[in-house]
């Protein structure tokens, strides 16, 4: 339907993690009409539930160039090394502006200075940290804060659904379905000649992940169908140790942050053997995609799905001073890590690509920009390390401000009148998808294309994701936000599974079994997706 209501600006940043709230805040703070629109309540995203930190080069035996170096090991040869200089570079200031804004992060007993641990594939402790492991909490917290503060226009409870474009081709808005706003209820549209998306992750296309429910990968489904590139979705991130609720398991489940295994506990078998040893010369440290093969191997060897986390000899002081979210989260399901080993088992976490993007966040599609995990800036390539998403989504959403305030600071400059849309037709292409199929692609997901892959795993998927398709045509269901959601993890779903089924190797968190090995003669290169053509 036409919209039935319109707000103008000069960006509309669309969602409200790390990385769309600092992109809303820099762009206010220099002077432009900025509107966040967000599809639940502005603290709903994955931000929120970021446990472990946020990695950067704070302390002084550290350097960038060793963050960097440990990134590149990570990103399994995939890394655009100038994104990941840019990262690590401008990170510990962009931090410390963080923390100037008003986040409050655990400092040391014996220095005072920030307090630091390290994760999987990080040779310093450069993890900083808040509220123990309720890190991401604490930077929605003060972020939503200045938000306000700074009485930036929010629209809650909106669905983005479809980019606005101008005769030239150029982002002039987005279509939005908002429930339960006052003025703003229905279908409507913000007009800005630019627009950020900041939408976060994919995670509720596979059957058990550490993301939110709000994970449906709609900045990524918006961005392919207006046109724009979208690269490495292949490369999903499964996080070694969330906590296992048994083989069906559905939804979010709750995350055993890396940061236990950076303070000493040890991954162990049934037997209580340690199986990461030998296994990597960091054992339980080592990259995460190291972590989750060596548990889902040692688990198919034992013929269970599950693996161990001890961290008994913490005792109860520790756990509660500085792990009280994943204690109460253990205890509420029933397991007391003080005194027992904690079930564990992989589960999609991170989608390591995105909407492709320059050093500025600027996407194929002038006046288009993404940041944070809807983005694939180039920092993560085949793997991301550790705690580098917040950072990531700090950086870069200050940059996107950078060039949406300074029209000469690239070839994408921003207009300076809004433009007016001209084509909506996007919209009107895709075919939705009743709410009934979630499941189902969440299952042919997990089946297919989840931490074990082979062509035959993923072709069978492929078929029968298009099945959906087919099924939908005749359904013809009610646009809602359910239906909408659903139609974009199909649609990302689809594009994921062909580039795993393409990429014919084995690297960072993409695993075929029948690819075993790095290709890098055929395969270092990164495989580029629009709707209308697949290239490499
Ligand atoms: C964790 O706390 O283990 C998650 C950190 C991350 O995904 O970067």
């Amino acid at each position: 339907p036409p919209p039935g209501w319109t707000l103008e600006a000069d960006v509309v940043v669309v969602g409200s993690g790390v990385a769309g709230l600092t992109a809303a805040l820099r762009c206010a703070a220099g002077g432009a009409r900025t509107v966040v629109v967000t599809k639940a309540r502005l603290d709903a995203g994955s931000t929120r539930w970021a446990q472990g930190g946020i990695a950067a080069a704070l302390d002084e035996e550290d350097s960038p160039e060793q963050h960097l170096d440990d990134t590149l090991v990570a990103g399994a040869g995939l890394c655009d090394e100038n994104a990941v200089r840019t990262l690590v570079t401008e990170g510990p200031a962009a931090v410390r502006r963080l923390i100037a804004a008003g986040a409050r992060f655990d400092t040391s007993r014996g220095t005072g200075g920030i307090a630091l641990t390290r994760e999987g594939g990080h040779h310093r402790n450069r993890i900083a940290h808040a509220g123990g492991d309720a890190t991401g909490a604490e930077i929605s917290r003060a972020l939503v804060e200045a938000v306000r503060a700074q009485g930036i226009r929010t629209v809650e409870n909106a669905l983005v659904l479809d980019l606005l474009k101008d005769a030239a081709g150029r982002a002039a808005g987005v279509t939005l379905h908002v429930m339960g706003e006052g003025q703003h209820d229905g279908v409507g549209a913000v007009h800005a000649p630019a627009v950020v998306l900041a939408t976060g992750g994919m995670g509720q296309v596979f059957a058990a992940t550490t993301n939110p429910a709000v994970s449906t990968g709609d900045g990524v489904a918006l961005a392919l169908r207006a046109g724009a590139e979208v690269s490495d979705l292949e490369f999903v991130q499964f996080h070694p140790t969330v906590l296992y609720l048994g083989p069906d398991a559905e939804g979010q489940q709750p995350l055993i942050s890396e940061a236990v295994r950076g303070e000493g506990a040890h991954l162990v078998d049934a037997a209580g053997v340690r199986f990461m040893r030998g296994a990597h010369p960091l054992a339980e440290l080592a990259p995460r995609d190291i972590v989750a093969k060596g548990i889902t191997r040692r688990a198919a060897e034992q013929g269970t799905d599950h693996m161990y986390l001890d961290a008994r000899h913490f005792g109860a002081d520790m756990w509660e001073t500085r792990f009280p979210t994943i204690l109460a989260a253990c205890r509420a399901h029933g397991i007391d890590p003080v005194t027992q080993p904690v079930p564990v088992a992989p589960a999609a976490h991170y989608a390591s690509g995105g909407i492709r993007t320059d050093r500025h966040g600027r996407t194929t599609v002038p006046g288009l920009y993404a940041c944070g995990e809807a983005a694939c800036t180039g920092v993560h390539g085949a793997n991301r390390l550790a705690s580098n998403s917040l950072l990531e989504g700090l950086v870069f959403a200050e940059r996107i401000a950078e060039a949406v305030l300074d029209p000469a600071a690239g070839p994408d400059g921003g207009s300076a009148a809004p433009a007016r849309p001209a084509d909506t037709g996007a919209a009107a292409r895709a075919v939705l998808l009743p709410a009934s199929a979630r499941s189902r692609i969440q299952r042919v997901m997990t089946e297919g294309a989840g931490v074990l892959r082979s062509a035959a795993s993923l072709a069978g998927a492929a078929d029968r994701l298009a099945a959906l398709s087919g099924e939908a045509a005749e359904k013809r269901p009610e646009p809602g936000v359910d239906t909408w959601e659903t139609t974009n993890l199909h649609l990302v779903a689809r594009v994921l599974v062909a580039a795993a089924l393409r990429r014919e190797e084995t690297r960072g968190c993409h695993w075929r079994e029948d690819h075993p090995d790095r290709d890098d003669e055929r395969w270092r290169r990164h495989l580029v997706v629009t709707l209308t053509a697949t290239g490499a």
